[in-house]
């Protein structure tokens, strides 16, 4: 059943804390299973992608205690110690788990299938099947479209040197975990760093890793040689600002707002938003800056705020590209042009998502116009309304969250049909965003 959003006349306030983050609690699950010794995970994310991480670890003979809350327990079996999974792996909706799964995969002495929802099999796999190829691994799309279903078989992995054309920490990841299997070394470039999760987690579990950027190119690279026992540390996951981001922009958008967000990861990878919403002119503040095991965590302070237009393009866009539709949508409430580029990858996320947020913010009146790589977004009025309607959200978590917040400063009803695909990344949703705390 839909959920109706109505405009909030109030503001919202209080005090908040946000479920744990997906990429990290994703990480804390795989690293912990290669790791010698048990890992106890506190903060972990109880949503559906997070969950088909571990159950696809358990089908691998990783002993995974865990009930459902944000208390993880993973006996880990060391890197070489995963058994063959007697059915395919479900990754359901997750493409974190898809790719960073298969190179992992591809290192293995046993052959296993993996494949996931109606949205990953359409999602392009070309991007990890190369490379690994490239090392020398035996993979291949079992309908030969270049996605998922992949099966995967025993193969002898070589190190390589990889410049990855698009910006992304499921490749560079994918290949890190083919790393640990390969002989010699491999190094991925990427044309701008994307989230470094992964490198953090295996710096702080003991392998040989190193990433930096390349004097001669400018290109940010992790390198990673094979070898090295990863040992079991506790992992505590800090609040998930792409979950965070919500919240941030309703505060922003709906007048009277006022909210503290407790314990949310800030790593400078994942910050965009922060940037981009302060450089409209959005009042927020970072509160107790600390760092805990190599992740920045911070409490956020959102006041409302009147917000003018800005550019948004280059090297900034992997560290806010998951929240582009929540961008897309709070434009729509500043004075001024937004532009948003070097975004296509929205395409290839749970849906397209360059389609979807204009479509959608164009039958709630707002001025957009889709480009090939993002968005143009002009002021579409004063006092700049938008206009409540049904939201066609393709089961996309991102675009129902984002619009369930555009709800909240628009007149009349705006329905979100498919609320319950939110528990992919941040179930508990809509109770946060619609109760004061
Ligand atoms: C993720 C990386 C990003 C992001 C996704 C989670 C991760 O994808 O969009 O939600 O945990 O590595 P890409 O790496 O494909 O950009």
């Amino acid at each position: 059943m839909g959920i109706s959003i109505r405009k909030n006349r109030t503001g919202l306030r209080g005090e908040y804390s946000v479920p744990g983050d997906k990429s990290i609690s994703h990480r804390a699950v795989m690293l912990g299973a290669l790791s010698e010794g048990t890992t106890h995970i506190s903060g972990f994310l109880n949503g559906a992608d997070c969950t088909s991480t571990i159950s696809c670890f358990r089908s691998m003979g990783v002993d995974i205690v865990y009930d459902g809350g944000t208390d993880v327990t993973v006996h880990g079996v060391g890197v070489h110690g995963l058994r063959a999974p007697a059915d395919t792996l479900d990754c359901g909706n997750s493409g974190t788990t898809t790719r960073i799964i298969s190179g992992l995969l591809s290192g293995q002495p046993f052959a296993a299938r993996l494949t996931g929802d109606a949205s990953i099999q359409k999602r392009p796999m070309k991007r990890i099947i190369e490379p690994l190829c490239l090392m020398g691994a035996d993979i291949r799309s079992e309908r030969d479209n270049g996605c998922a279903p992949l099966c995967i078989s025993p193969a002898r992995l070589k190190g390589i040197s990889y410049m990855s054309p698009v910006a992304s920490a499921q490749v560079k990841s994918c290949l890190l975990m083919a790393a640990m299997y390969a002989e010699g070394t491999t190094t991925v470039y990427e044309p701008v760093l994307s989230r470094n999760h992964t490198e953090l987690m295996l710096k702080a579990l003991g392998a040989d890793i190193t990433s930096g950027t390349d004097e001669e190119t400018g290109r940010s690279y992790a390198a990673l040689t094979p070898g090295h026992t990863l040992h079991s540390c506790d992992i505590n996951v800090p609040g998930d600002i792409s979950s965070a981001a919500y919240l941030i922009g309703a505060a922003l958008i709906v007048p009277g707002s006022d909210i503290l967000i407790k314990n949310v990861g800030v790593n400078p990878t994942r910050d965009g938003i922060i940037k981009v919403f302060k450089q409209m002119g959005g009042r927020i503040e970072l509160m107790d800056t600390r760092t805990e095991a190599g992740e920045t965590v911070a409490d956020i302070h959102v006041q409302s705020s009147g917000l003018t237009g800005c550019d948004i393009s280059g090297g900034i866009i992997p560290t806010l590209i998951d929240e582009l539709p929540l961008i897309a949508v709070v434009a729509a409430h500043a004075s001024g042009t937004t532009v948003i580029r070097d975004a296509a990858e929205l395409k290839v996320k749970e849906s397209d998502r360059i389609a979807l947020v204009s479509a959608n913010l164009k039958s709630m009146h707002a001025d957009i116009t889709a480009t090939g790589d993002g968005f143009i977004i002009n002021p579409s009025g004063d006092p700049l309304p938008l206009h409540g309607t049904v939201i066609e959200d393709a089961y996309d978590h991102r675009i129902a969250m984002s619009f369930a917040v555009a709800g909240l400063a628009a007149e009349g009803d705006t329905e979100i049909v498919h609320p319950e695909c939110v528990s992919v990344s941040y179930p508990g949703f809509f109770e946060d965003l619609l109760t004061d705390k």
